[in-house]
């Protein structure tokens, strides 16, 4: 089969026909109906103790806190008197009482390794097309309860990726998928309907239906991004049967807005706080989440591939699985797995397709 080229102008930049005082006045209605959420929230919650329940921890500290990252009973439970009193500023031997509390309030206790092995086995996983890919992730592609993470130069495939998990999550669980719906957050502008009428063509799938099957939302900035969130959260209580979340990209906006040279403290506690609700998202709806990320040219490194991924570590250690794509030779795409929690770091390579992804024999 040939490989197409595609005019990459088209992908790059999409239309954006709303004006600037209508996404104003969107992001203001969200604002104001998350609030109002917050506040029946609030009632729902009261039982649950909270970080403020803890002795020693004013509202002082909890701001402090929140903004290193930490938001529950759980992320303290698990720093050491000096990581908290660092962070928040309270005496050490305060930071321990409040260490022990919040750990007797949890119960943290042990599951067996049989429960736990138990749990893991709610996972879906969702095949990304290729065989190959699949096999890089573990056999059977992404999983729920997770984000993997694919950074790379522009055309390196990373939406085509996207769009393919937008499909494959629709199959059957036999048929490597997770017989679920995929919500999209379009940040760029280059999600295609019609690249996934050919992926779902491609394996002798409805293209209405799979359409139908995958909600898009275009994110205009990164406040109206993170609003999202909340958004697909209410899609899942509501009962749509969500198991694929795809954020393309996680940090094109976030790298725009905070440009500045002493914004990026700003910028990295935004996305990192951005993560966090995101991976709770995951973990607590059994949803696979699939983010996308640019790179930058590094000038410390002089060897090799001299570019980095957006977000640093930040990103890098909320993301559970990391995938690296490049172009190789010939038009493939080389994608390499970057420290993950339980699979080799490991390469391989496939090709974009009309029909959709194809391995490449290695
Ligand atoms: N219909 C198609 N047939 C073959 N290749 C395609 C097709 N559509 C896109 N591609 C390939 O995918 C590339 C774009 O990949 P994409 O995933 O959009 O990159 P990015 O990493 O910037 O998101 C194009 O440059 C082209 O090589
Ligand atoms: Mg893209």
């Amino acid at each position: 089969m040939v490989v197409k080229k595609v005019e990459e102008e088209k992908i790059e930049n999409a239309d954006v026909e709303i004006s600037e005082e209508k996404v104003d006045e969107l992001i203001k209605e969200m604002k104001a109906s998350e609030k109002s959420k917050k506040g029946s929230k609030k009632k729902k919650e009261e039982n649950k103790p909270q970080l403020i329940d803890l002795p020693g921890v004013g509202p002082g500290a909890v701001a402090k806190l929140e903004a290193a990252g930490i938001y529950d009973l759980m992320g303290l439970a698990v720093l050491t008197p000096a990581q908290l009193s660092d962070m928040s500023g309270m005496s050490e031997s305060v930071a321990r009482k409040a260490i022990q509390a919040s750990r007797q309030m949890m119960d943290l206790g042990f599951s067996d390794g049989l429960a736990h092995e138990e749990k893991r086995k709610e996972l879906f996983h969702i095949t990304t097309g290729s065989k190959n890919l699949d096999n890089l992730l573990g056999g059977r592609g992404i999983q729920t309860k997770s984000i993997t993470e694919a950074f790379g130069a522009f055309g390196s495939g990373k939406t085509q990726l996207a769009l393919s998990l937008a499909v494959g999550v629709q199959l059957p669980v036999e048929q490597g998928g997770a017989n679920g719906k995929a919500v999209y957050i379009d940040t760029e502008g280059t999600f295609r309907p019609e690249r996934v009428r050919q992926f779902a063509e491609g394996i002798g799938a409805n293209p209405d239906k799979v359409l139908k099957n995958i909600l898009v939302a275009r994110a205009f900035n990164s406040d109206h991004q993170m609003l999202l969130l909340d958004r697909v959260a209410e899609l899942i209580k509501d009962g749509e049967p969500i198991r694929l979340m795809i954020i393309d990209s996680l940090t094109a906006h976030f790298r725009a807005e905070y440009s500045g040279r002493g914004q990026l403290a700003d910028r990295q506690q935004r996305l990192n706080r951005y993560l966090h609700n995101m991976m709770k998202l995951a973990e607590q709806n059994n949803i696979a989440i699939y983010v996308t990320n640019q790179v930058m040219s590094d000038p410390a490194q002089m060897f090799g591939d001299p570019t980095k991924a957006i977000g640093g570590n930040i990103v890098g250690h909320a993301c559970t699985y990391r995938l690296y794509l490049r172009r190789g030779k010939k038009d493939s795409r080389i994608c390499k797995l970057i420290d993950s929690p339980d699979l080799p770091d490991d390469a391989t390579a496939f090709m974009i397709e009309t029909a959709g992804l194809r391995d490449l024999d290695l």
